[in-house]
């Protein structure tokens, strides 16, 4: 039998392949694996789906616009680029959803969305502009959600109660899919001139929108302007994706993004299930330290920040309440999360006692090992025909060693890296030891690997229950394992107790 390996694929086919597994945060074999998995499965149906069986949509493929005015979305986007997504079929249950489809060629996705809302519980009621109905018929939407098509906004019958308000209010969350550039302008607006537009002035509840739409369309500076009004206003809005358009050679962003992918945001922005962390304190050390030789030049490393702030914004969103000890960075500090700004390892540990008691202490931080034993006052100057200046270093203190054997006050959970450049795991069960953790995530820190400062880490998880190898994956997937693992390790304490 023939056997493929992915050694032997063409290099951009395998730069592709590795992105997509690590976006998707698995193995590049598994992705194979997947993917023709599902080319078999859409070859057995006449309309291309996903499989409900098939590859998990990627949350990182997600977009959620990230200006609003209540800070809700930006939290929404974060949750959608990968730390605690969670969602669950059981959300939808007993939801209801009011569907407005707007008139685009991608309403046909409609059909296919509903069905899949309907598997997961929840009730559809739909509501179809004109130009929507010259795309897809109010009969065979009526016939999956099993509800009347509302179309009017001075139909009688549904309006001796004044149904759009009733429809507006009713629902749990309005879905506009496919929104197209004219529905968007006309709510950004404030037009209300048919039943759909009316709904959407009338409504009380979460509004998420998916534009679809021509590229130039979408990249037009209006329908870019109303885009941020929406945004602005608090509105959701997801995709468009990126890719072939229905009009034959076209091509680039207006796609609306595969109704799994709208499910999706659905379940998230309808998510009322407990925090998984709520009630707990956690502290996480982040970024790189600073020592000074004197007050213009210092040692320090490449650390980014990337992966402790992934880490602290996580563990927000699933409920803790977070301090994040950073060194300096020049991302920005993490929504949700109390920043202690620090530039040397001294300033860290200092700030890191101050923040005890804690129940999770994560030091992510890369923190320099020794510090010039005296910085000098003014700059050091070279002077003609002297060596060049020796530089005495003094140990800084260990920060997570420091935590890890406290004998009172120390946190139930304590994880520490392991920055290494060769003998990753002999190196991390030493530091596991020797600095009192109960996790080591070990990662490979080459200038090859692409770790610092990069957007991806590659990690082995040491406890003394043995190693975890996780796929190569983005940070902030990384943190999204993580915090899984941090909350099975708290319900295991909670069932023990
Ligand atoms: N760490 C710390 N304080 C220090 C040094 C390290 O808190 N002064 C923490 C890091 O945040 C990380 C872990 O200890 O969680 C391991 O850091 P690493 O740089 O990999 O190891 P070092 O202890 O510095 O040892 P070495 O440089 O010899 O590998």
């Amino acid at each position: 039998m023939a056997s493929i390996t992915i050694r032997n694929l063409n290099g951009k086919t395998k730069k592709w392949l590795r992105v997509r597994a690590a976006q998707n945060g698995r193995s590049m074999e598994e992705e194979a694996r997947l993917l023709f998995d599902q080319l078999q499965a859409d070859e057995n149906s006449n309309i291309a789906t996903p499989a409900e069986s098939g590859p998990p949509i990627s949350n990182a493929s997600l977009q959620i616009e990230p200006v609003s005015m209540t800070g809700q979305t930006d939290e929404v986007a974060e949750r959608l680029r990968g730390s605690i997504a969670g969602t669950g079929s059981e959300i939808l249950a007993g939801k209801q959803v009011l569907l407005v489809i707007t008139g685009g060629i991608a309403a046909y996705k409609c059909l296919e969305f509903i069905r899949r809302l309907r598997d997961r519980g929840a009730s559809i009621k739909t509501v179809l502009t004109k130009s929507a109905a010259e795309f897809i018929t109010p009969l065979s939407i009526g016939a999956l959600t099993a509800e009347r098509v509302y179309c009017d906004l001075f139909s009688r019958d549904d309006e001796h109660d004044v149904g759009h308000i009733r429809l507006s209010r009713e629902a749990d969350i309005i879905v506009v899919a496919p929104a197209t550039a004219n529905f968007m302008a006309k709510m950004a607006h404030g037009l209300a001139d048919d039943l759909a537009s009316t709904i959407m002035l009338a409504t009380n509840k979460p509004v998420l929108l998916a534009p679809a739409m021509n590229p130039l369309m979408w990249q037009h500076p209006s329908t870019r302007r109303n885009r941020q009004i929406l945004a602005n206003d608090g509105l959701y809005i997801i995709g468009p994706g990126t890719g072939e358009m229905a009009e034959s050679g076209e091509s680039g962003t207006g796609r609306l993004l595969e109704p799994i992918e709208i499910v999706k945001a659905v379940e998230i922005l309808l998510d009322d299930r407990p925090k998984p962390l709520a009630g707990m304190r956690a502290i996480v050390t982040s970024g790189p330290t600073r020592e000074a030789i004197d007050p213009v030049r210092y040692l320090s490393n490449h650390s980014s920040g990337k992966q402790g702030h992934a880490i602290a914004s996580a563990l927000a969103h699933a409920g803790a309440d977070v301090t994040l000890v950073s060194g300096p960075v020049s991302i920005p500090d993490p929504e949700y999360v109390s920043v202690v700004h620090v530039e040397t390892a001294v300033e860290m540990k200092q700030a890191v006692d101050a923040a005890l008691p804690a129940d999770i202490a994560i030091f992510v931080a890369a923190v320099a090992d020794w510090r010039p034993a005296n910085s000098a006052d003014d700059k050091i100057k070279k002077a003609k025909g002297e060596d060049a200046p020796a530089i005495t270093l003094i140990e800084n203190p260990d920060i997570l060693k420091s935590i890890g054997t406290l004998n009172e006050n120390r946190p139930a959970l304590v994880i520490g890296f392991a920055a290494e450049t060769r003998n990753l795991i002999k190196n991390g069960r030493a530091k596991l030891k020797r600095k009192g953790a109960d996790w080591i995530l070990a990662n490979d820190v080459s200038a090859d690997a692409g770790v610092m400062g990069g957007d991806l880490n590659t990690i082995r998880l040491i406890s003394i229950d043995g190693i975890e190898e996780w796929p190569t994956a983005k940070k902030q997937q990384v943190a999204s394992r993580l915090i899984t693992k941090i909350v099975e390790f708290f319900e295991k304490e909670s069932i023990e107790i």
